[in-house]
């Protein structure tokens, strides 16, 4: 039977899977047959002679050497929205906060929590802390595959108006997404006419720095811009003096670096999006199906 490494701490959902269709895991990355991996960079890592194939637990593909790997004949699987549901919900909670001074209302309870006073005060401090709804807003979607398609659904059901870009895809046809949303055909035309604007495509040579001076320059003065899916799809000196001069409001992102933890009006999070137990699960489960069925029958799904 097969070996196989784990990187990372993959769900264990996937790998008592393995286990049960007498899979061995091994500590060794060098005795495996296969990896199976979240985070871990891989570019750094040289794969051993025998190694068939790597699983990532999760949609993107950046931390593996893919065109390398494709060179010596080992298959790399991705898990393309088994996490999209996580991703979405952070998404749709990073507007939230970007339209609502939740921390701020929050840190103002927590620095007052020692004053019997704090009601009354609360009742004077909350003007402080008014902010605006998505409902009529215009927010704009970048790129329509799984996570991007769920976002603009739940867009549309909070009154929010969708605009979508995917030069990869036909929106009427695609996601069931029909006519709800307007279809942007150049990227200009959604940066200008958006309020908000939410990235949802891979890190490419097409996509990377995407962002760019320019791109923000067509932006709406006070936008939000929201990135969940890579910080390499930003221009973040650029987009750090959008922020300071005004030009942008907001910039909420789920990748933290020495630069987006700087920026002035940015909430910056630790990579969450995907991390949840369902989502966590769901990608194991998938990535264990996939080596499976590629490793006992030959199937190459994802790669
Ligand atoms: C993804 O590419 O799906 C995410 O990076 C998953 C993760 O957080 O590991």
């Amino acid at each position: 039977m097969y070996a196989v490494h784990c990187m990372n701490n993959i769900s264990t959902v996937g790998t008592d899977a393995l286990e049960r269709a007498g899979y061995e895991f091994v500590d060794d990355p060098d005795r495996a047959d296969a990896w199976l991996v979240r985070s871990a960079n891989l570019h750094e890592i040289e794969a051993p002679a025998g190694l068939l194939a790597i699983a990532r637990a999760g949609a993107g593909v950046n931390n593996i050497p893919v065109e390398r790997c494709a060179q010596r004949g080992i298959v790399v699987f991705n898990t393309p929205g088994a996490n999209a549901n996580a991703v979405k919900e952070l998404v749709i909670c990073g507007m939230l906060l970007a339209c609502r001074d939740v921390i701020g209302g929050v840190e103002w309870v927590h620095e007052a929590s020692d004053d019997p006073q704090i009601a009354k005060r609360a009742e004077k401090a909350k003007k402080r802390f008014a902010g605006c709804e998505l409902a009529g807003k215009r927010v704009g979607v970048i790129g329509l595959g799984a996570i991007g398609a769920q976002v603009a659904d739940v867009l549309i059901a909070l009154g929010a108006e969708v605009m979508g870009y995917d030069p990869y895809l036909s929106i009427n046809a695609a996601w069931g997404l029909d006519r709800r949303i307007e279809h942007a055909t150049e990227l200009s035309d959604l940066l200008a006419a958006c309020d908000f604007v939410t990235l949802h495509v891979p890190a490419t040579d097409e996509t990377r720095g995407m962002i760019s001076s320019v791109a923000i320059a067509h932006m709406k003065r006070g936008a939000v811009l929201l990135n969940f899916a890579r910080d390499a799809l930003v221009d973040e000196q650029a987009l750090a003096e959008a922020l300071d001069d005004g030009h942008l409001a907001r910039y909420v992102t789920d990748f933290a670096n020495p630069a987006s933890a700087n920026m002035k009006n940015a909430i910056v999070l630790p990579h969450l999006g995907a991390s949840t137990g369902e989502a966590e699960d769901n990608c194991a489960v998938m990535a264990a199906r996939q080596l499976r069925d590629y490793l006992e029958n030959g199937n190459i799904a994802n790669s």
